[in-house]
């Protein structure tokens, strides 16, 4: 897989996402064009692609239900709105994202706040909505185990309370931040919507609950690597290629990575976590090259 791959696979993520954005109606043309910005921008649509990998790595056909892709849209609308509030002025305070200014920067910073509650919000409308019309009751079961597991993971179990410690520890200066702490930030900022992704794909094919655990388990080590990726890429690429500012993190004095263990060790970290979520991937008894294709990918990725 290369760059070119990635994008044809974005836009056919895109086909499905957009189908499910909301229309403007009388009065919530502001709030809804900025919800649909946000979406629309760009991005590399990786959660929902390794839902759809997941899935089709499980089950038996290959036919898409209407649920998956639901919860598809459903996770890119939850991603957007975690970057929505994470460029705000009270966070990273960054400017651009996606190659485009970012929703506080175009919209002000209350409609950055309130595009992001919208996404969130309508990501469990878009799944509830297509539950009401799932007549097949192990299908409406394993769609409510799935979204069980999104609430949690974007939550303050999740990604919620990794970026809460993240900021909390900016707040207080971290002179003590450890590499447990940093873990734990890695771990539920960036890793919990890549497990929920890998999970939920597993679950809506009906996997057992063991494979859903070592769906999780590939997320874990996949989101940590993403993140230290993403942690050099913001010391060595540039505006251009990142579509969002380099510098950062050093802007904002954060800890990451790169500051604890060096450039080179963070990338050896990046090749370790990568190797362990493949590993983990080819073991399972089913066609999971899809799946390893984007973790390789992912692993010296430019944006
Ligand atoms: C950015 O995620 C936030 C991190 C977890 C590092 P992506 O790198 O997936 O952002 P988009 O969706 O492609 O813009
Ligand atoms: C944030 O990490 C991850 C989220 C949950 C949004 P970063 O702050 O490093 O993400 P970028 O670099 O702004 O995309
Ligand atoms: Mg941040
Ligand atoms: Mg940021
Ligand atoms: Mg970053």
């Amino acid at each position: 897989m290369n760059k070119e791959d990635l994008q044809k696979r974005a836009e056919e993520i895109n086909r499905i996402l957009y189908a499910f954005l909301p229309e403007a109606g009388a009065f919530d043309e502001r709030i809804v064009s900025a919800m649909n910005y946000s979406v629309q921008a760009g991005g590399k649509r990786i959660r929902p692609m390794l839902m759809q990998d997941s899935f089709h790595a499980f089950a038996e056909e290959q036919d898409e239900p209407k649920i998956l892709q639901a919860f598809m849209a459903a996770m890119e609308c939850i991603h957007t709105y975690s970057l929505c509030h994470d460029d705000l002025p009270a966070m990273d305070n960054d400017e651009y994202r996606r190659g485009n200014l970012t929703t506080h920067a175009k919209f002000g910073e209350a409609f950055g706040i309130l595009a992001g509650d919208g996404l969130l919000n309508y990501a469990y409308e878009i799944i509830s909505e297509e539950m009401t019309h799932l007549d097949d009751p192990e299908l409406l079961k394993k769609a409510v185990n799935a979204y069980c597991v999104l609430a949690e993971k974007a939550g303050f179990r999740g990604m919620v309370g990794g970026q809460s410690l993240d900021v909390y520890l900016d707040q207080t200066g971290d002179a003590d931040t450890k590499q447990e702490h940093l873990e734990y930030i890695y771990e539920n900022k960036t890793s919990a919507l890549l497990e929920a992704s890998l999970m939920i794909g597993a679950i809506l094919a009906g996997a057992d609950e063991k494979e859903v655990r070592t769906m999780e388990m590939i997320g874990k080590n996949v989101g940590m690597a993403f993140q230290i990726r993403d942690d050099i890429l913001d010391l060595t690429g540039t505006l251009e290629e990142l579509g969002k500012p380099a510098g950062s993190d050093e802007r904002n004095g954060k800890k990451t990575y790169v500051t604890f263990l060096g450039m080179e060790k963070a990338n050896e970290e990046v090749i370790r976590r990568s190797e362990e979520a493949r590993i983990l991937a080819n073991e399972l008894p089913y066609n999971t090259e899809a799946l390893t294709d984007i973790i390789t990918y992912l692993m010296d990725r430019d944006s």
